[in-house]
């Protein structure tokens, strides 16, 4: 059980500075239980907590962790500079608790973006040593052939990498898409094979991370949700 004053609660939730949160209490804008509560001092245990702050209700998380289904048109950079980023799809307080997006998309990549403001988990995730497959579609220019799924199991050299790089799976979806089953998250990595074996990615999506599909968790494009002990224990690395 963790207990935390309604001020520091409101702050660790990402609504502002604590000298802001005193100011929301004070304005009568937070209740609890039904109740407004304008003592800042008041001291809730934060298991299971929700309250209430412009006219939306709130769980409270120790943590995020989130999954989107990013759209096109959006950068997964910090700073992003020619389209909007994906951080502004979400509530602005995970802006203000530091959410991001774990590992990135290109700008046109729609699909699975896992987002979270939970450092080890971050790094877990984006980590190679970690082994956790990423599930790829993509819509080639040219057919898919046997030859091109043979090509990318056995592996293609990408002229910045020492080694050629293998999609650990890969099978023809249909004549013009693929599936690529991925360990590593190099730049633009699905497209750079695909060019490097003489085909070209017309669009891609990303539809699955370990066992955690985005057919499964259901989100159109631009929706997203909190993910519970159970969705977070499917990002596991193949075997
Ligand atoms: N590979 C790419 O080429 N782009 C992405 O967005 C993800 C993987």
């Amino acid at each position: 059980m963790k207990k935390l004053t309604l001020d520091r609660l409101l702050q660790s939730q990402g609504f502002g500075t604590r000298k802001w949160c005193r100011q929301l209490i004070d304005d009568g804008e937070v209740s609890v239980a039904g109740t407004v509560v304008t003592d800042y001092r008041t001291a809730f245990d934060t298991d299971g907590l929700t309250f209430r702050l412009f006219d939306e209700d709130w769980d409270f998380h120790e943590h995020v962790f989130v999954a989107l289904h990013k759209p096109p048109n959006f950068e997964c950079s910090r700073k992003p500079s020619h389209h909007p980023g994906v951080l502004s799809i979400l509530p602005e307080n995970f802006t203000w608790r530091d959410v991001q997006p774990v590992g990135r998309l290109d700008h046109d990549t729609t699909g699975l973006l896992l987002m979270s403001d939970h450092g080890p988990f971050i790094h877990s995730q984006s980590s190679p040593k970690s082994h956790i497959p990423k599930v790829y579609v993509a819509t080639t220019a040219e057919p898919v052939t046997p030859e091109l799924v043979a090509l990318l199991l056995a592996g293609v050299q990408l002229h910045d990498e020492p080694a050629p790089l293998a999609a650990v799976r890969c099978s023809m979806v249909d004549s013009h898409r693929i599936e690529i089953v991925l360990e590593q998250g190099k730049y633009h990595q699905v497209k750079r094979m695909l060019a490097a074996a003489g085909n070209h990615c017309a669009a891609l999506q990303r539809v699955a991370i370990g066992q955690l599909t985005l057919e499964g968790l259901g989100l159109e494009e631009g929706e997203w949700c909190y993910l519970d002990a159970a969705e977070l224990g499917l990002l596991v690395a193949g075997d």
